[in-house]
C-alpha cells in the first residue's frame, strides 16, 4: 500500500472519504467525477486535450480564436472575467490576448496545482495583470474577489465541463452561476454537441490509452489519500453511450469478483461490476439554449464550427 498523505488540493480529505463511502455503497458504485482531478490527474486530462480522438479542445479553441473579438468589443474596460473549472486556462489565453484594460481575472478550480501553474504562465504572459485563483469547488457558495470595482462581469466556462452534469444539475448550476456573477453578467459557456458515435466514442477511448490513465487515476487516489487497497489493474476502462441520457459515461470495470477495503469499510466486486466514473452529457444548440433559459440566462450569441461539433454560447443573466 503506497504512503498515505494529503495531496496538494483545497478540499478536505473528509468530504472525499465521506463521497467514496456513499458511492461505493450504492447498488450502481459511482465517484463524483470532480475527485479526477488531483495534481496527476489535471495533467492526464492536459495529454487528453492533445489527442487525435479528443475533438473538443482543439475544436472549441478554433471557435474562441473567431468570435473573441465580439465578445471583447462588449466588454469595458476595469471588467471582471471570472471562469470555473479553469484548469490550464489555455483557452482564457485567447480571450486575455483580445481584452484590453482587464480589471482582474478570477480562476476557480478543485485542483491547486492547474491553478499554479495557470496563474504562473498568464502572469509571465501578461505582466501586470490581475490573477486571483479560487481552491473551490465550482458548485459551492463564493465570494468574488474585487468584485466591487469592476466595471462590468464577464462569466466563461468552457470545456463542456457543463456536460459532466445530469441535465437538472446542469439547470441548477447554471442559476447558481448567475447568482454569483450578478444580474446582468454575460456568460460564455462552451458545449460539445450530439454526433455519430464513430466520432464520439473514441474521444473517451483513445488509442494510446490516455482517458484509461485519467479514469483509473481515481483508484491510485483513493489509494494514496485515503489508505484504500484497490488493485488498479484489476479493473479496466470502459466508455459507453447512455442514448436515454444522452450522454457518454466512463465506467472502470471489474475484471473480477474482488473485496477493496477503504478506510475499515470493506466494498465487494461482482465480475464484471462497474464503478460509474464520469457523464459526458451531449446537447443540440437548442436544446442547451433552452436549458439556459431555465436557469434565467437570456440567449444572446451562438458560434460553431463548419462541422457543428462543438458550440460556443453567450448569454446574459435576466434571473
Ligand atoms: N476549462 C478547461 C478545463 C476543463 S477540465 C478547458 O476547457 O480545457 C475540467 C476542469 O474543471 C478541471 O480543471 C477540474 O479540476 C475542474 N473541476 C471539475 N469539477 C469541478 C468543481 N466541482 N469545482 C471546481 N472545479 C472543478
Ligand atoms: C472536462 N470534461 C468536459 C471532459 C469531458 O469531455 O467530459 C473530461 C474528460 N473525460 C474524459 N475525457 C475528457
Amino acid at each position: 500500500m503506497e504512503d498515505m498523505h494529503v495531496a496538494d488540493r483545497g478540499i478536505e480529505l473528509d468530504d472525499f472519504a465521506r463521497a467514496v463511502s456513499e458511492g461505493l455503497s450504492r447498488e450502481q458504485k459511482e465517484l463524483p467525477c470532480r475527485f479526477l482531478y488531483d495534481a496527476r490527474g489535471s495533467d492526464l486530462f492536459e495529454d487528453i486535450t492533445v489527442l487525435d480522438e479528443y475533438y473538443p479542445t482543439r475544436t472549441e479553441a478554433a471557435i474562441l480564436e473567431q468570435c473573441s473579438p465580439e465578445i471583447v468589443a462588449d466588454t469595458p474596460a476595469g471588467a471582471m472575467l471570472v471562469e470555473f473549472g479553469s484548469g490550464s486556462s489555455v483557452k482564457t489565453e485567447i480571450l486575455l490576448a483580445a481584452l484590453d484594460k482587464l480589471g482582474v481575472y478570477v480562476a476557480i478550480d478543485v485542483s491547486q496545482s492547474a491553478l499554479d501553474d495557470a496563474s504562473a504562465r498568464i502572469g509571465k504572459r501578461f505582466p501586470g495583470s490581475r490573477i486571483e485563483t479560487l481552491v473551490a469547488d465550482f458548485a459551492e457558495p463564493m465570494q468574488l474577489p474585487g468584485r466591487e470595482d469592476a466595471s462590468a462581469i464577464l462569466g466563461f466556462f468552457p470545456g463542456s465541463t457543463i456536460g459532466n452534469l445530469t441535465r437538472e444539475e446542469a439547470v441548477k448550476l447554471l442559476r447558481h452561476f448567475g447568482q454569483v456573477l450578478g444580474s446582468g453578467a454575460r456568460f460564455v459557456v462552451g458545449v460539445d454537441l450530439k454526433k455519430d458515435l464513430s466520432r464520439l466514442l473514441p474521444a473517451y477511448d483513445d488509442a494510446k490509452g490516455v482517458t484509461a490513465a485519467f479514469n483509473k487515476n481515481i483508484l491510485s487516489r483513493i489509494n494514496r489519500e485515503l489508505g484504500a487497497d484497490f488493485d488498479v489493474g484489476a479493473f479496466d476502462h470502459e466508455a459507453r453511450w447512455n442514448d436515454d441520457k444522452g450522454r457518454v459515461e466512463m465506467h472502470l470495470v471489474s475484471r473480477h469478483s474482488q473485496t477493496v477495503h477503504v478506510r475499515g469499510e470493506a466494498f465487494s466486486f461482482q465480475s464484471g461490476e462497474s464503478i460509474h466514473t464520469e457523464n459526458s452529457h451531449k446537447y443540440g444548440v437548442e436544446e442547451f439554449q433552452s436549458l439556459a433559459q431555465k436557469a434565467g440566462w437570456e440567449r444572446s450569441k451562438v458560434w460553431t464550427d463548419r462541422d457543428v461539433l462543438f458550440s460556443v454560447h453567450e448569454l446574459v443573466y435576466r434571473g
